[in-house]
């Protein structure tokens, strides 16, 4: 059976192979010159480096997807590490100001994050209270996302979601999208007119809405085409085009701080938005910039299980 060419990026020891071969360095920015998208080497909580890469008031739509505060597979590694939450909320302030700074007046607010549930579930509940302070922001909805596999099986439910958290600024227009899934349950009677209905006749669509919990999207592994080995924290691009859909239009600006993979990228590039997006290590950004150009060349959304950086060997010991 295949194997994923690299576990993980943030490991330090294949992060040191790596990052000879990345473009940019920190603070630099590599601007794309087919459809405008900008991709930086930047730190999100530092307002000279979010000015550096857009010092306007443009942005439609931010997808955010920061570290959630938790150790992903127990390891502590630089990108990501759980800090105390005081910490947390200081780094989080901080890149909400950097976004604020770059909203325009009509403009949309995503958040993804997690609750620890050993944790008294933080950071979710003190970030929702420190949303509260921005009083240009409206909260919209609390969207949970299912996970195909969970973890704590055996002594706990299996904990399957990740939040995403939705606000807006102003009156944005907001495009209703739906899933796969078809409508098969009659129910749901109303009478319009005099006349009996039920959800299938009165219905715009024959599958449903994805509502506020989102059942319908597989969790990216090594078996699709879209996945990115060596990212631990890969958003499924069918999420992101949800959101890209639902709350933009062709044209407009989208912004993402945390690139990683380069999700909001890809998903902007297909939808005809223009991204701008960065992240503070350079082997992050060096990887989003690969998946456009890969994807600009052969049509594909990701590498499969085959490695993003070839120019190391596939026979070196620390990538089994
Ligand atoms: C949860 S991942 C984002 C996943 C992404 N949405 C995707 O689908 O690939 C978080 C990313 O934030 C980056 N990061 C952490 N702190 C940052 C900071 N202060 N500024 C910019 N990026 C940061 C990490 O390097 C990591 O790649």
């Amino acid at each position: 059976m295949p194997k994923e060419a690299i576990s993980r990026l943030d490991d330090n020891t294949i992060r040191e192979k790596v990052l000879p071969y990345c473009r940019l360095k920190p603070g630099e920015i590599w601007e794309d010159p087919l459809k405008k998208h900008r991709i930086g080497v930047l730190d999100a909580t530092s307002r000279k480096d979010c000015k550096k890469i857009n010092n306007c008031k443009n942005v439609d739509l931010f997808i955010q997807d920061p570290p959630y505060n938790i150790a992903v597979g127990n390891k502590n590694t630089n990108q990501l590490s759980r800090i105390n939450i005081e910490n947390y909320l200081e780094f989080s302030k901080n890149w909400i100001e950097n976004s604020l700074d770059m909203m325009s007046d009509n403009s949309h607010f995503y958040i993804w994050l997690g609750a620890d549930q050993k944790r008294g579930f933080q950071p979710l509940p003190e970030f929702m209270i420190l949303m509260r302070q921005y009083e240009e922001l409206k909260s919209r909805s609390f969207i949970s996302l299912r996970n195909q596999r969970g973890y704590g099986t055996q002594k706990n439910w299996m904990a399957v979601r990740q939040e995403l958290l939705y606000y807006t600024k102003g009156d944005p227009a907001f495009k209703v999208t739906y899933t796969d899934i078809p409508k098969v349950l009659k129910g749901y009677y109303k009478t319009i007119n005099g006349v009996k209905t039920d959800n299938l006749e009165r219905g715009k669509s024959d599958t449903i809405r994805p509502g506020n919990i989102w059942l319908d999207i597989q969790q990216v592994f090594y078996r699709m085409e879209e996945n990115i080995p060596g990212a631990y924290a890969q958003k499924p691009l069918k999420s992101i085009e949800r959101i890209i859909k639902t709350s933009s239009k062709e044209g407009d600006i989208v912004a993402d701080f945390f690139a990683h993979s380069g999700t909001t990228l890809m998903a902007s590039e297909r939808l005809n938005r223009r991204c701008i997006t960065f992240d503070m290590d350079p082997v992050f950004a060096e990887l989003t910039i690969r998946r456009l150009e890969r994807y600009r060349e052969t049509g594909k959304t990701g590498w499969q299980w085959e490695n993003p950086f070839p120019e190391i060997s596939s026979n070196d010991p620390l990538l089994s």
